[in-house]
């Protein structure tokens, strides 16, 4: 089940503008450390086009983030989630699950068959994402945290990678 948000207010999840990409980065920065760009979700997206940025802010300033990017998967077409990330001040309390939920709304817009991360598991199954053992990615990644939550019936097999528009 989501967490539920602490205040009564509801989260807002907006789409991200060019003035938040320092505060992103921050957050991004701030959650990763500097070994992210090591990993190897990080050559799917520099080889990808940005679908959608969402932001949460508070009081002004960007406390969450998440951003989805084109990719495909054998010859399907699918989106990349990530990275996601919320200010350790602001955890706990429902900002990741409102970004995941925006996503995965933004990505129902889209003619793709899924969205794939790589993630824990324990967090992203309660989204509807499940472990998909049937992809290589551009890299090495623990099996175990290659997530897919399906938009349809085709169950996606082959390389990952990414697309540019
Ligand atoms: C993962 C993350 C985005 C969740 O953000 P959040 O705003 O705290 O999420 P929510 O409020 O929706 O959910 C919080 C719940 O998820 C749990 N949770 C958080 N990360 C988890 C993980 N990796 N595995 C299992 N549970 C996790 C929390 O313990 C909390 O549980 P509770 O409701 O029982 O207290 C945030 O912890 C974060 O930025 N982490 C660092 C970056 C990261 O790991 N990103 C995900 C990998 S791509």
């Amino acid at each position: 089940m989501s967490a539920q948000p602490l205040s009564a207010a509801p989260i807002s999840v907006q789409p991200e503008i060019d003035v938040d990409a320092d505060q992103v980065m921050a957050l991004i920065d701030a959650a990763f450390g500097p070994g992210r760009l090591a990993k190897t979700a990080e050559r799917v997206r520099e080889a990808s086009s940005p679908v959608c940025g969402l932001v949460v802010r508070e009081g002004g300033r960007v406390v969450g983030s998440v951003r989805l990017w084109r990719i495909a998967v054998g010859d399907a077409p699918a989106l990349f989630l990530g990275p996601i990330a919320v200010d350790a001040d602001a955890r706990r309390s429902g900002v990741g699950a409102a970004l995941v939920e925006a996503a995965l709304s933004c990505a129902l817009g889209q003619a793709v068959v899924g969205v794939l991360l790589v993630g824990d598991l324990p967090y992203f199954g309660r989204f509807g994402f499940t472990a998909l053992e049937s992809v290589r990615m551009p890299g090495p990644v623990d099996p175990r945290r290659l997530l897919w939550r399906a938009s349809g019936v085709t169950l996606p097999a082959g390389d990952v990678v990414g697309v540019r528009d």
